[in-house]
């Protein structure tokens, strides 16, 4: 697990660390520890009179922690649970924290586990959840969602243009014998589809593993239950990031630190403002930033990364 933590790159580490201006002494949350990438960095500016403190629901990630706190000099904390109910609780603590980091999807290192099941290019039991001690894996979807829950997924989640044949396969096929190994499914993903998608695009099975990943772990729900709440865990002056790896990740992002940058939202045609709404931040990144070029080439996994932060306003009276 160490090793594999070693091999992990964390994705726009320059930009974020440019754009949180993190200083010694402050608060940060790494809301998204995963192999702790982001949080060295962090911790290596907040220094021995700073905190850092670490949120991940994956016990693997707790493990890479504990080596992890050895290693820096700041205070730390590690909070093993989703995102939302780890805010919540620094929520309830009354937390007013400097930064906020979310780094979403899944870790290198949670990929490169074989065994949990995120990868199409190997044979194991189909599972896919970022905690793997609670709740159903895709296995459990597979087999007890119908047809038109799982083509919706496949679309919604996935993007995938032949949602409804392969939602009809796995019917078909789990109607003979259960479908619990990731070959399993891309087996039928490989006989749904028309032959020509299955040498364009990329891997076939790539956009339903995507959407069964997102779906498994409700991460588009985790989401927009967190965002609130993050920004409630920030002092005055406090900076929020947010690195998503889809549009259906960033479009949330864009969506809640342009509300949260927008004042009053009477039509123009008013002579005075009768909504009385003043802006609570403002958009430290007006478009998102993405990897270079350099980064996109040494660093594939970071090809569809984009990167927006938000400041949470001193003074809004
Ligand atoms: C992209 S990785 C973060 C990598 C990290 N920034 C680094 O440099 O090592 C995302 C991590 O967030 C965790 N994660 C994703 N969604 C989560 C959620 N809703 N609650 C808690 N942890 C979550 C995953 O388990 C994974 O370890």
């Amino acid at each position: 697990m160490l090793e594999m933590a070693a091999m992990h790159v964390p994705v726009l580490a320059g930009e974020v660390i440019d754009l949180l201006a993190p200083r010694a002494g402050n608060t940060v949350i790494d809301a998204t520890f995963g192999a702790g990438g982001h949080s060295t960095l962090l911790a290596g500016r907040i220094a021995e009179r700073g905190t850092l403190i670490a949120i991940d629901r994956d016990p693997a990630a707790e493990e890479r922690f504990e080596s992890f706190s050895a290693e820096v000099t700041c205070k730390t904390r590690f909070i093993r649970s989703s995102f939302q109910e780890g805010l919540q609780l620094l929520s309830d603590e009354g937390m007013q924290a400097d930064m906020l980091l979310l780094d979403l999807g899944v870790s290198s290192m949670q990929i490169d586990t074989r065994e949990r099941g995120f990868s199409y290019s190997c044979n194991v039991p189909l599972d896919m959840r970022m905690d793997p001690t609670s709740g159903p894996t895709a296995a459990d979807l597979v087999a007890d969602l119908d047809e038109r829950q799982l083509s919706r997924i496949f679309k919604e989640f996935g993007e995938e243009r032949h949602s409804v044949v392969i939602a009809r396969e796995i019917v078909r096929t789990r109607g003979r014998a259960p479908i619990t190994t990731t070959g399993e499914l891309v087996s039928c993903i490989e006989r749904a589809v028309p032959a020509p998608a299955l040498f364009a695009g990329g891997h076939p099975a790539k956009r339903t593993f995507q959407a069964l990943r997102i779906a498994v772990n409700d991460e588009l729900g985790q989401i927009d239950a967190s965002l609130p709440l993050a920004w409630q865990v920030l002092r005055p002056g406090g900076r929020l990031a947010i690195i998503s790896f889809h549009s259906l990740e960033d479009r949330r992002a864009k969506r809640f630190m342009t509300a949260r940058a927008t004042g009053c939202i009477c039509p123009p045609d008013l002579p005075v403002c009768g909504c009385g709404r003043l802006p609570e931040g403002e958009l430290i990144t007006r478009r998102s930033v993405t990897p270079s070029s350099g980064e996109a080439a040494s660093n594939p996994r970071s090809r569809s990364a984009r990167l927006r932060v938000a400041r949470k306003l001193e003074d809004i009276s």
